[in-house]
């Protein structure tokens, strides 16, 4: 009976409210969302509450939340209890895994692999929890999503600007009047997210630029960047699969480490960005090459948290041994607060979308975890309760069917055809129907045609083969030139058909002709300049 009375209540609102706390953990500056991004959040349906005070650090006022359309709540256990779904940046603290509540969905950071009891709490806890640091980053769906990328990004240039605040000279080469200032030297290890961010921002405050990676793929990537890839004079393989590195032999990090000690002793700053996804930091400063720095120089150890790519850092903190000033703070992207949390604000409304993807009508307020979603099956690390990390593999997109197997060729003097492969076969046929029809043409069509037709069928030639043989990303700026060109043949055209002006009597229609004509010709210029201006500026798109 009850069931019935069901029918007959109007429909409640099932809207889903978003809520994003204040930043505990001690020096903590990022907020997991910020005023646009709610503008945005509230577009797709949810209601948004954030906890007064957490965009303090990141300078985004409570009324600037307020104005972007959210509610704010006066304390952490206020907007856990309002909230469906948690934003958040660090992993909670067992404070706050206290105030998680049953079917409650968490997204954060959250590192499973190095947090065991941190997954036992928040599973007793009986919510779903989506590990923003555990997304499958191979797939190229997911890269939008992808904080540790953008946060390795914001770390890259706050180390390079951490580097220029320590080391005493300009960056770039300059002639004063006061005298010859050479460029800086800087040396990246380690050419990822971090260390190609690093390199970048280098070559752009003018440093020549220099860097090393176990994996020699990257070597494009630092080039195109600015930067010159130092190669280790030994031949092995560094990639380890998925973009990452692998442990190098003795005998590498033998080569490794005398390139090392070479450039340290010539450089001036050093930023070293070397990382094996858990393993520890691998040594690549010895205190030997610290010593044989310049006084002056700068090291940014970015591998710190991890026990440091240096000898001599000092995690979290920045210290000067041997006249070098080595850099091992933990929190860059808390010190670039602002632009951090807008990124991962960005990345989480892609998540949020993608969790969309199920709404029955868009923006009705309500997400789904799809677990057959590789993206999202990949981040959940609790569903309801039950851990579910590690993910399971992804499989990949199934391959093309292997090719039937070419019969064997005919042995000769077996006629033709039956053992030969079938494009050959309809080639031959194509040229030979080709060839019967030109002959045809030849025979009965008048001298003068059949020279015009050879032009074309030869222009088709010319112009297929010219069109294959470009690559596909020219091919818009292509089309638009040969538009613009084949518009100057039109106007070859219409001046060819067009009839002398003789008699008066012909007046008439040869007004109506010429009307027409420069009609044409009109259209026909649209057609010609606006190809060679798109072509013009496609290729701009392609020049640096
Ligand atoms: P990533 O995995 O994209 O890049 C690490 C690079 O190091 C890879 O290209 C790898 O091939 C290379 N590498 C590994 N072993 C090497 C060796 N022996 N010699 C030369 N290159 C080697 O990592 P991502 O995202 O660029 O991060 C780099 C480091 O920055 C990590 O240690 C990360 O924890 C740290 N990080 C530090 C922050 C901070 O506030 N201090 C903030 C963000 C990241």
């Amino acid at each position: 009976m009850i069931g019935d009375y069901n029918n007959y209540l109007p429909e409640v609102s099932m809207s889903v409210t978003i809520g994003v706390p204040r930043e505990v953990f001690p020096g903590e500056k990022r907020v997991a969302t910020v005023p646009d991004v709610v503008e945005k959040v509230k577009k797709l349906g949810f209601g948004v509450v954030v906890e007064s005070g957490a965009g303090d650090g990141a300078n985004f006022s409570d009324d600037a939340y307020r104005a972007a359309g959210a509610e704010i709540a006066g304390n952490a256990a206020e907007l856990w209890a309002k909230a469906d779904m948690v934003f958040k940046v660090r992993g909670p603290t067992t404070d706050e895994v206290g105030l998680i509540r049953e079917g409650q969905t968490l997204v954060s950071f959250i590192w499973p692999a190095q947090n065991p009891e941190l997954m036992q709490q928040m599973a007793a806890r009986k919510a779903t929890v989506l590990a923003i640091d555990s997304l499958p980053r191979t797939l190229s769906r997911a890269q939008k999503m992808d904080a540790l990328t953008s946060m390795a990004g914001v770390a890259g240039y706050r180390a390079v600007v951490e580097a220029a605040n320590a080391f005493g000279r300009f960056f770039n080469g300059q002639i004063t009047a006061a005298g010859k200032v050479p460029p800086a030297k800087v040396f990246i290890a380690g050419a990822g997210v971090a260390g190609l961010a690093a390199i970048g921002t280098a070559a752009n405050l003018g440093a020549i630029v220099r860097a090393n990676d176990t994996r020699a793929e990257v070597a494009d990537q630092v080039k195109s960047l600015g930067g010159e890839f130092v190669k280790v004079d030994y031949e092995e393989e560094g990639s380890g699969g998925g973009g990452y590195a692998k442990v190098m032999s003795e005998g590498f990090q033998q080569a490794q480490r005398e390139m090392y000690a070479k450039q340290a002793a010539d450089v001036d700053i050093i930023i070293t960005t070397a990382l094996i996804p858990g393993k520890p930091a691998p040594k690549l400063i010895t205190a030997d090459m610290v010593k044989s720095m310049k006084a002056g120089s700068v090291i940014v150890d970015m591998a710190a948290e991890q026990g440091g790519n240096c000898e001599l850092t000092e995690p979290g903190q920045a210290v000067v041994k041997h006249g070098v000033t080595i850099i091992g703070y933990t929190d860059l992207v808390s010190r670039l607060a602002k632009q951090s949390s807008t990124l991962y604000a960005n990345n989480l409304l892609r998540l949020t979308e993608e969790l969309c993807k199920t709404q029955k009508e868009k923006g009705d307020g309500t997400f789904d975890v799809n677990m057959e979603d590789d993206a999202i099956r990949g981040l959940t690390v609790i569903k309801d309760g039950e851990i579910t990390w590690p993910p399971p593999p992804i499989k990949l997109a199934a391959p093309p069917p292997p090719k039937a197997a070419m019969p064997p060729p005919a042995p000769k003097g077996h006629g033709h055809g039956a053992g030969e492969p079938a494009s050959a076969k309809s080639l031959a046929i194509t040229f030979g129907l080709g060839a019967l029809a030109f002959l045809f043409v030849g025979a009965y069509a008048p001298a003068s045609f059949l020279s015009h037709f050879t032009v074309f069928v030869l222009a088709c030639f010319v112009g297929y083969m010219v069109i294959w043989n470009v690559t596909p990303a020219l091919h818009t700026p292509l089309m638009s030139v040969t538009n613009a060109i084949s518009s100057i043949i039109a106007i070859g055209a219409l001046i060819q058909i067009a009839p002398p002006l003789t008699g008066a009597a012909e007046g008439r229609a040869d007004g109506l002709i010429l009307g027409l004509a420069v009609l044409a010709l009109a259209l026909t210029a649209i057609n010609m300049f606006g190809g060679f201006a798109v072509t013009r500026r496609m290729l701009a798109m392609f020049r640096k």
